[in-house]
């Protein structure tokens, strides 16, 4: 065998015993008269020693030559340590190694292969197999794939199939753009890769595989962030023969299931809010639970007086920041400035103290009595003690601003605690959404999803209000997945394109086959995607999902250590009738 042992595995019991591991070399201290080395594998560290004693001076000289991750396959026997190092669970023993080969050399790695690494993101990335040696990058991969393995499982339980559905598509319209891939053998022609595998899925259920399930990379041509790779994985779920909520009980099943035996937390409540009151409590549609902080509108309360700015504003609303009565002029200022920065937008924002006698001290006493504080601390729920933070002016616009205020006092007041998990489902989502670019309708979820029917005659005089049967699934203030009841008729597909500007011609055109489809018995049917890599992350505790994905890309969208994307040769591209480079 090559390795009688992995590195972490050996402990007093083994003492005494020959044993052989494997595995790179982490670090070496050499006194002259002893050398121990830190032998590293995936499983751990363990302690190897050589010294005049025990050990023949040819081997002691050949262990001098050993540098940071070389590769060795070490013989040895397990003894006691002297002193022992109670950090690992391997520190109570070392090996006294009898005989060793060295595998292969390595350069000295560019960064430190420790849990704390001196390594910036950058070198991190174009060196990622290195970045996987350190502890905390290979624990993220086996925690992706114990999240994985907990999937499939819990789906497989409940019969759904896990069936694959091709890469070479044509386009899936989920919002952003297509990446393309030229067909060499249809000139001129391209293929799409999906953006999800929203058609495919739809045609299962059409096929009758009434509960399918698929662990799948989609791909999408956007501005990347935190959150957002241009290739990720979604755990993509559909069932036939079912209304919301049975999807809603299935889903909210499996979260549980994932959260408990992930995490070991039993979820005891798991709301469900309708989109409009998610922007009206909290400016956002995916609403962070944890904590409180919700708005308090205060046209009411506010419009009244001789105040322009408010006078002038669609939306005066507030939230009210617990303990914020302490913070200094200097702190508030800064706040103040937090909101004008051009990533938030604010053009300048209104606070009210609320003292511990019960008094109010605001930045625009001139235009309000003690009464009106009072009412604005009521619709804010602010107590003495808090600082209520008031922005106003186009409600669309200040919701965002003020929800990003919300969700940076949760950060700074320690309240978006990372072992705590709420979920929420925020349903009844707008059928359509206007694009001011474009100047008309776009879906806002997909083409696909099914208007509430009772509003269905809604679409031809107020098409903005009309709400879909369609839910995001939100944990932790981000948003894990999202899902509709489907069209199932060829009629109101085509009129939904139609509302979504395309003539039918171009319905047709690309997407006939789905239409043609629901000709033939098409069942009621309704899904769900989950966004594999952030679920990870959050129930990692973190909110960069490129910490769980063993080769991401950067902000670019390029892999800097394959180097990609990258040109390709004249003769590539003329196989593929694509323009030669220019030179
Ligand atoms: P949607 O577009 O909402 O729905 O995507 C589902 C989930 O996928 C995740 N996600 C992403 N994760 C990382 N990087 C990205 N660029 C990215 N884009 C999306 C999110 C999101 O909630 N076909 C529909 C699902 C359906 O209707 O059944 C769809 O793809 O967590």
């Amino acid at each position: 065998m090559f390795r009688s042992h992995t590195c972490g595995e050996l402990r007093e019991s083994h003492i005494n015993e020959s044993i052989t591991l494997a595995g790179w070399v982490q670090k070496s201290r050499d006194k002259g008269f002893m050398i121990w080395i830190d032998l590293r594998d995936r499983y751990g560290i363990t302690q190897l020693i050589f010294d005049e004693e025990r050990t023949s001076k040819k081997l002691i000289e050949k262990a001098k030559l050993l540098g940071r991750e070389f590769v060795i396959q070490v013989h040895g026997t397990v003894i006691e340590r002297a002193s022992k190092n109670p950090t690992i669970p391997t520190g109570n023993i070392e090996i006294l190694v009898s005989d060793f080969s060295i595998l292969n050399e390595s350069l000295t790695p560019p960064f430190t292969i420790e849990d704390e690494t001196d390594g910036g993101d950058d070198i991190r990335m174009k060196y990622r197999y290195l970045d996987i040696r350190r502890n905390p990058v290979r624990e993220n991969l086996v925690f992706r794939h114990q999240v994985t393995m907990a999937v499939r499982n819990y789906l497989s339980n409940k019969e759904f199939v896990e069936i694959e559905t091709p890469y070479l598509i044509k386009s899936t319209p989920e919002g952003a753009r297509d990446f393309i891939v030229p067909s060499r053998m249809n000139e001129g022609q391209f293929y799409a890769l999906p953006q999800s595998p929203q058609t495919f899925k739809q045609l299962l259920m059409v096929g009758g595989m009434d509960k399918y399930f698929q662990i799948v990379k989609c791909f999408r041509d956007e501005d990347l962030r935190a959150d957002r790779q241009p290739e990720f994985t979604q755990i993509d779920c559909e069932m036939a023969f079912v209304e919301q909520e049975d999807i809603l009980l299935t889903f909210e099943g499996l979260t549980r299931h994932l959260i408990k035996k992930i995490k070991g937390i039993e979820i005891s409540n798991f709301p469900r809010m309708t989109y409009d009151s998610a922007m009206k409590l909290y400016g956002n549609d995916k609403p962070d639970i944890r904590f409180g902080m919700e708005f308090g509108e205060l046209n009411e309360f506010a419009k009244h007086k001789d105040f322009a700015v408010f006078n002038n504003s669609e939306l005066v609303v507030g939230i009210a920041i617990p303990g914020g009565n302490n913070y200094s002029r200097k702190d508030i200022d800064k706040l103040i400035n937090w909101v004008k920065r051009p990533q938030i937008g604010a053009s300048g924002m209104v606070y009210c103290k609320c003292n511990e006698d019960g008094t109010y001290k605001s930045s625009v006493d001139k235009f309000y009595t003690q009464e009106d504080l009072s009412k604005w601390a009521e619709a804010t729920g602010a107590k003495a003690g808090d600082l209520i933070c008031i922005l106003s002016g186009e409600t669309n616009k200040v919701r965002a601003q003020l929800s990003a205020l919300r969700m940076e006092m949760g950060e700074r007041l320690g309240l978006r605690k990372n072992d705590e998990f709420a979920p929420l489902w925020v349903v009844d989502f707008p059928l359509l959404e206007w694009d001011e670019e474009t100047e008309r309708f776009h879906a806002m979820h997909h083409p696909f999803t099914s208007p509430k029917p009772e509003q269905i005659e809604l679409l031809k005089t107020a098409p903005g209000s009309v709400k879909a049967n369609a839910y995001d699934l939100v944990l932790n203030g981000n948003e894990i997945g999202g899902g509709s009841i489907r069209i199932h008729d060829k009629e109101t597909q085509a009129m939904m394109f139609e509302y979504l500007g395309f003539t039918p011609e171009e319905a047709k055109a690309q997407f006939g086959f789905l239409m043609d489809a629901f000709q033939y018995g098409a069942p009621p049917h309704g899904g769900i995607a989950f966004g594999l890599d952030r679920l990870v992350s959050i129930l990692g505790g973190q909110e960069t999902i490129r910490d769980f994905i063993a080769f991401p890309k950067n902000n670019s969208g390029r892999d800097v250590m394959i180097n990609a994307p990258s040109y390709i040769d004249d003769q590539q591209l003329k196989d593929l009738n694509l323009r030669l480079n220019e030179k």
